[in-house]
């Protein structure tokens, strides 16, 4: 049986995308595919604000059919998605990534079911610990402070590449244990590799992808030969303590690179999402700069909630289910709209609202749920409140300096800069 793409609806996204332009010939079906919520959400313009499509496929039904795709469903329900993500009636069902032919590689833990999820989650588990976490916390303040220093009083810049990116992959690369010089390259090849999560669109685009696999594999090769010589206190080091045990050899490089992707990707979007979101309410940017210490977890909270950097996920019905008195046959594919869950009026008041003080906001869905919940939720949510809280302490009266610019993604929602200024 052929499996489904990645974190979800890649293949589903990028066929929509391509009814949609089929749809221009009027053809009947074409006119409902245009017509459709979630095609509305993922194309230009609505893509730009897509929380009102989720709204519509919610509106519709707790779940319903896809309208381009057969055996597949959809729901932005929240209790329906929570309930799919818990339910050991669905799984992942061997997840393989990336579009073209030319480039297909693992996604590990992300398309493994139990019981072999379970034994490699174990192995990934440590690294979050909250000693771990604690250590990693003075290297994040450093890097902030890095960061922001590097800004002349008052000049504008963009906080996306001053900041929200170069933080996460300073921090994922000392979590696997990759060093520090490396940090431009790993940069290059993480970008290149998460640009493929939303499919790839042109045979240079899969040549890049490719080149980027090829160097991040080799890189990984020989760290795994310097730490079988000389372990250190890393991830990488771990997994080769753990090889041909808990971990097959096969399955080093694979989760690093998971790592490497799900711990850059969304965590630069979770605090570029914050500050749009603060810039854009400056009532919640006054309230943080008021109390920063105080503040800053709660805008994390509320941003995961209000604007996740991970839009959806999908299962796959692993038996005959009913959900409400809904069918789901075995085999066929549940879209969770987690952003979509995460502003159902039925769990959250006022859902369109973002609002730093809200105390219902813990339930979301933006770390999923179940056993794939994100193993490295408590790291990002670090991260970001200390960028969050140095931030707002070190210049308060931060506005916007320009418009900020969103990203070509789906998926993964963010932007690609964010000007801003403390200055006049
Ligand atoms: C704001 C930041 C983040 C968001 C929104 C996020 C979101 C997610 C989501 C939605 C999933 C589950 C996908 C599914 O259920 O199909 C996931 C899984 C995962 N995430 Fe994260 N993530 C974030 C940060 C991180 C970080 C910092 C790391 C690592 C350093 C990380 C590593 C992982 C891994 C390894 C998995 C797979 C877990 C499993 O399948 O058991 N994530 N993440």
């Amino acid at each position: 049986m052929e499996r489904p793409g990645l974190i979800t609806q890649l293949g589903m996204a990028r066929s929509f995308i391509k009814d949609v332009y089929v749809a221009r010939a009027k053809t009947e079906y074409g006119a409902r595919v245009l017509r459709a919520p979630v095609a509305r959400a993922i194309t230009w313009p609505g893509r730009l604000d897509p929380y009102p499509y989720f709204d519509q496929v919610r509106d519709q039904a707790p779940l319903s059919p896809s309208p381009r795709e057969p055996n597949v469903h959809l729901s932005a329900t929240h209790d329906v998605c929570k309930h799919i993500l818990k339910s050991r009636e669905f799984g992942v069902g061997g997840r393989t990534i990336v579009g073209k032919d030319e480039v297909e590689f693992s996604m590990s833990l992300l398309e493994m079911d139990p019981p072999e999820h379970t034994r490699l989650r174990r192995v990934a588990a440590p690294a979050f610990t909250p000693r771990r976490l604690t250590a990693y916390g003075t290297t994040i303040e450093k890097t902030v402070h890095e960061r922001l220093d590097a800004v002349p009083p008052g000049a504008s810049f963009d906080l996306i590449r001053q900041l929200a990116g170069p933080l996460p992959i300073r921090i994922i690369s000392e979590l696997i244990g990759v060093p520090e010089a490396d940090d431009g390259l790993f940069l290059r090849w993480g970008t290149a590799l998460g640009s493929a999560l939303e499919g790839v669109h042109s045979l240079r685009h899969a040549q890049q992808v490719l080149s980027a696999k090829l160097g991040l594999d080799a890189m990984f090769e020989r760290l795994v030969q310097e730490r079988r010589a000389d372990p250190r206190d890393d991830m990488l080091s771990m997994l080769v303590a753990e090889e041909g045990g808990a971990v097959r050899p096969e399955e080093i490089l694979p989760l690093c690179t998971l790592l490497l992707v799900a711990g850059f990707e969304t965590t630069v979007n979770l605090i570029g999402n914050a500050v749009l979101a603060l810039m854009r309410n400056p009532d919640q940017w006054e309230l943080l700069a008021g109390d920063p210490a105080t503040y800053a977890p709660r805008v994390v909270e509320e941003t995961l909630r209000y604007d996740p950097p991970i839009q959806f996920t999908d299962r796959v019905a692993l038996q005959d289910s009913t959900i409400g008195g809904y069918d789901v046959p075995a085999g066929d594919r549940v879209l969770c709209i987690l952003a979509g869950a995460n502003r159902d009026p039925a769990r959250f008041a006022r859902p369109n609202f973002f609002d730093i003080t809200r105390t219902d906001n813990s339930d979301h869905l933006a770390f999923s749920g179940g056993v794939h919940y994100c193993v490295g939720a408590p790291l990002a949510r670090l991260e970001a409140e200390v960028a969050l809280q140095v931030l707002a302490e070190r210049m308060p009266t931060l506005h916007f300096a320009a418009k900020p610019k969103r990203r070509n993604s789906v998926t993964i929602r963010g932007l690609r800069s964010l000007p801003v200024t403390a200055g006049a």
